[in-house]
């Protein structure tokens, strides 16, 4: 069993990026900036855009972070993103989710402009993922598609299984496996909450990406000995044994699935640390094609 790991694949990455910044340097260029909207005090949140900021610096690019009191209204978000859309200054941007319920998701991210949306979660950039188009791809799913490359796992002719159907990740990540490309060229089945015989569905698969946010919902006896396993869950489980009251758990339950497993991602230390990655990678591209 060989793990997949995220952390060093992504430190490979954002050092390919950071040489890239140092030549855009020399060069008297403008290095990328981006800037990041968290609304409101969700823990994981926090931790997740603090880690984006974070990883920005270390790299050499601007970022700029927008924290907003959980009881900002939509109007007052949607004048920020406007601010930030008509800002020379900055390359891309995201709006941390989940939001408060006060705000309309959909409502947001259509606001974004499509050439600022790094995340790649605005509809004229889902639809050109669709379409197989150049855009940005959603940080995860290309996170995901970096790993299966840099790994060289064949997925040309596989049975890929994709449990979960969210905007975020499920979604495109079956659009993108069923396409004609790099870890693409898969036979794809997206299962979710209103699956039958999931279990059946699960040992078939040859690939498997979770992403149904239930913490250890994939065990061992649901796969097939050589499985691949991308986790891309991670939960905050209560855990006394711990100084802080919890542990990380991803939808795998690795212990038993790592048992079968050919390759397997960690939680933490997989799928995690890639979508910071990518999302770096594409706020670069952003930057060069506002040169352009
Ligand atoms: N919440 C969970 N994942 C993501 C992500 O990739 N981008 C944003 N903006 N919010 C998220």
């Amino acid at each position: 069993m060989i793990i997949l790991d995220g952390k060093k694949v992504s430190n490979d990455i954002k050092e390919e990026i950071a040489e890239h910044v140092k030549s855009m340097i020399s060069k008297g260029d403008k290095v990328p900036h981006l800037a990041a909207i968290l609304v409101g005090s969700d823990g994981a949140s926090m931790t997740y855009v603090n880690a984006k900021v974070k990883a920005c610096q270390r790299i050499g690019f601007n970022s700029t972070l927008i924290e907003l009191p959980e009881y900002t209204s939509e109007e007052e978000l949607l004048q920020k993103i406007h601010d930030l859309n008509t800002n020379n200054d900055i390359d891309g941007f995201i709006v941390q989710l989940p939001l408060p319920k006060q705000i309309d998701e959909q409502k947001v991210l259509m606001a974004i402009d499509p050439n600022k949306d790094v995340d790649g979660f605005h509809p004229v950039n889902v639809g050109r993922m669709a379409l197989d188009l150049p855009t940005f791809l959603p940080a995860t799913p290309y996170g995901i598609m970096e790993l299966l490359e840099r790994y060289q796992i064949e997925t040309s002719g596989k049975n890929v299984v994709v449990l979960g159907r969210s905007h975020i990740v499920g979604r495109p990540m079956s659009i993108l496996m069923s396409q004609k490309r790099k870890a693409g060229d898969a036979t794809v089945t997206v299962v979710h909450s209103r699956s039958k015989n999931l279990e059946a569905i699960t040992k078939e698969a040859d690939i498997i990406v979770a992403a149904i946010g239930i913490s250890e919902f994939l065990t061992g006896d649901m796969v097939k000995e050589d499985v691949v396993i991308i986790d891309v869950g991670i939960t905050r489980v209560p855990d006394a044994t711990k100084k802080n009251g919890y542990r990380l758990a991803g939808d795998v339950h690795f212990e038993s699935v790592s048992q079968k497993a050919s390759y397997i991602t960690p939680v933490p230390g997989g799928v995690g640390p890639m979508t910071i990655a990518m999302l770096l990678k594409n706020t670069l591209l952003a930057r060069e094609r506002h040169n352009q």
